[in-house]
Order: C-alpha cells, then structure tokens, then sequence
C-alpha cells in the first residue's frame, strides 16, 4: 500500500527504522527489504544511526536486482545538539551550510544522488521555532528545489510549532514522525493538524512507548478473535486513524507479521475500544 503525499509523490504505508542497530544496521536491512519493506528511515547522526551501514546494504541489494528506484530512502539532518563528538559537517560553519554538507554525506552515504525524504530531526527548542529552525528549514527547502529530497518533513514537533511552520514556511512538509504516546491520544493535536495540512504522519515507538496498551487484555481479545498479534493491532490501529507506522524490529518474524498489519480491518468499535484504553492510563 501507498499514501499519496501533497506534492502527488507516493510513499509506501509502512517505514523500517534503522536506528540503533549498530553494526548489525546492513543485515538487518537487506533482511527487511527482502521481508517486504520499501521504505527505510535513517538519520546522520552516528550516535543512534549507522546512516553508511544502510548504504552497504543498499549496495548489495542492488547486486541482488533491487534496484534505488524501488526503495523510498528516508534520511534526516541532526543539529550539532543532538550529535555525539563526530558531527557529518562541519560543526563551526553557519547553519545553511550544515544542512548542504550533511545532505552531500548522507547522499555519500547511501550512494544515491537523490532522497525520497529529508526531515529536520527537531526545532531547536521545545515549544517555539526560533531563527535557526528558519535557516534550517529554508536550507531544506532549497533540497526540495533542487532535488535531492523529493519530500521535505520535520520530527519531534510540537502542535504550535507546526502550525507555525505551516503558516510561513515557503514550503509546508509533507511529512512529520514523531513519538507516539497513546497517553497523549496517540499524539493527536499534532495528527489533527496533519490531517487539517495532507501531511503524512509517521509515528515511532507504537510499541515502546505504549507497552501498556499492547498488553491491555482488550487489545489482547481483539487480537485473538483476529488471528493475529496485539503488535498488529497496534500497527493497524495506527493506519486506521491515519498514521504511517514505524516498526524497528530486528526480528525475521516480527518483520512478517508487522507487514501483515494491513491484511485486516479493525471495527469502529476496536478503535474507540483502544483509544479509550490509551485515555485510560492517563487517569
Ligand atoms: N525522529 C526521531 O527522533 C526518532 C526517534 C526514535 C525512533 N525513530 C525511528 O523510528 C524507528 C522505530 O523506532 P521505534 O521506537 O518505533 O521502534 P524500536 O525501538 O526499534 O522498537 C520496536 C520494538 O518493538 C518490538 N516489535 C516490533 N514488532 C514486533 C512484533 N510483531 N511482535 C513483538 N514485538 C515487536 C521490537 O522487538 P524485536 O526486535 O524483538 O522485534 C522492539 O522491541 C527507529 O528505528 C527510527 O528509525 C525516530
């Protein structure tokens, strides 16, 4: 399945991500391509992603008859902040400037000329966007012109700062992933919005964040009566209220079954039955 993005280009309705695979990064993905994922979430950024790892195995997929075009190559750009000792540009040099050195390493890095998406891993602060993320986002935006990203997205956003950036930024995204805590609706404030602007949510740690609700004995009924596994009812919960999940499983199995989320359909009832769960552990 695909999701339609607002500039009209597809992305596949299901992401694997590479973050913290370490040196296991090029088997696990080669093993998720041929598991059945078209798309692969990275980031430059040393300390959580092995961005050169994904390219070796794009390398020998390709060797395999898996051609570049039938991939969707996520990647992002990694303030200094949130990079450990070795930043991929140069850590001194304006930020328009880091933007366009860390594309060219990232580009380096999967050994392609081109990314489906490009995503500002997160504002600078926590509640507002201030002149940096402006710079940053105008520095991404001139990827999306030129392009070597074919879609534009921002990460661990807040409501208002997408608003904001949806207000005035030249270019709106056409996605955004952020954690997704049922807790908190499963993050929908920032999901109304994204329905309000047609931009694809992604939403990460479905399962980490929300061990509760995955062990919740009604999640477990509507799994049972399903014939599947409560991580795909979590998973297809999430398509069915308009997300586009992210799973980083390094298990052969998990990959087949987390492929499999969309082979059924949850009630109207099921959904209401695992938002109120998520509402719930709030209280
Ligand atoms: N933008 C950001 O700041 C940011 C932050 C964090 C993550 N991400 C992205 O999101 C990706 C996914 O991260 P995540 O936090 O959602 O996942 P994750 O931390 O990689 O964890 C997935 C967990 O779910 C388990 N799991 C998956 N499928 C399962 C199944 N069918 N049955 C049982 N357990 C299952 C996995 O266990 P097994 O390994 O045993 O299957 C693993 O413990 C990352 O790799 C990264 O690309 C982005």
């Amino acid at each position: 399945m695909t999701l339609i993005a607002h500039n009209q280009i597809p992305i596949p309705s299901f992401m694997y991500g590479t973050a913290w695979k370490k040196d296991d990064t090029a088997r696990l993905v080669q093993l998720a391509v041929e598991s059945g994922f078209k798309a692969i979430d990275t980031a430059n950024q040393l300390i959580h992603y092995q961005e050169s790892l994904v390219g070796d195995a794009l390398l020998e997929l390709k060797k395999k008859g898996v051609l570049r075009d039938a991939l969707f190559l996520q990647t992002k750009f990694t303030s200094v902040d949130g990079q450990g000792k070795q930043t991929p540009y140069d850590a001194t040099a304006d930020l328009t400037t880091q933007v366009r050195q860390s594309i060219d390493s990232s580009l380096k890095h999967l050994h392609t000329d081109y990314v489906d998406s490009y995503v500002l891993h997160g504002p600078y602060s926590r509640y507002e966007l201030k002149s940096a993320d402006w710079e940053v986002w105008s520095a991404i935006e001139e990827l999306y012109n030129t392009g070597k990203a074919r879609m534009i997205g921002i990460s661990n956003v807040s409501a208002d700062q997408l608003t904001q950036l949806c207000a005035k930024a030249t270019t709106k995204p056409m996605v955004v992933q952020n954690r997704c805590y049922a807790v908190m609706g499963w993050d929908q404030e920032v999901r109304e919005i994204c329905r309000a602007q047609a931009i694809i949510y992604q939403g990460f740690s479905l399962l980490t964040a929300n061990a509760a609700v995955t062990a919740d004995p009604a999640v477990r009924a509507i799994a049972k009566r399903l014939g599947t596994g409560a991580a795909q009812v979590i998973f297809r919960f999430a398509m069915q209220i308009g997300m586009l999940p992210l799973t980083g499983t390094t298990n052969a199995q998990h990959m087949k079954e987390d492929l499999q989320s969309d082979q059924f359909d949850l009630t109207a009832e099921d959904l209401h039955q695992i938002e109120a769960i998520g509402i719930s552990a709030h209280r």
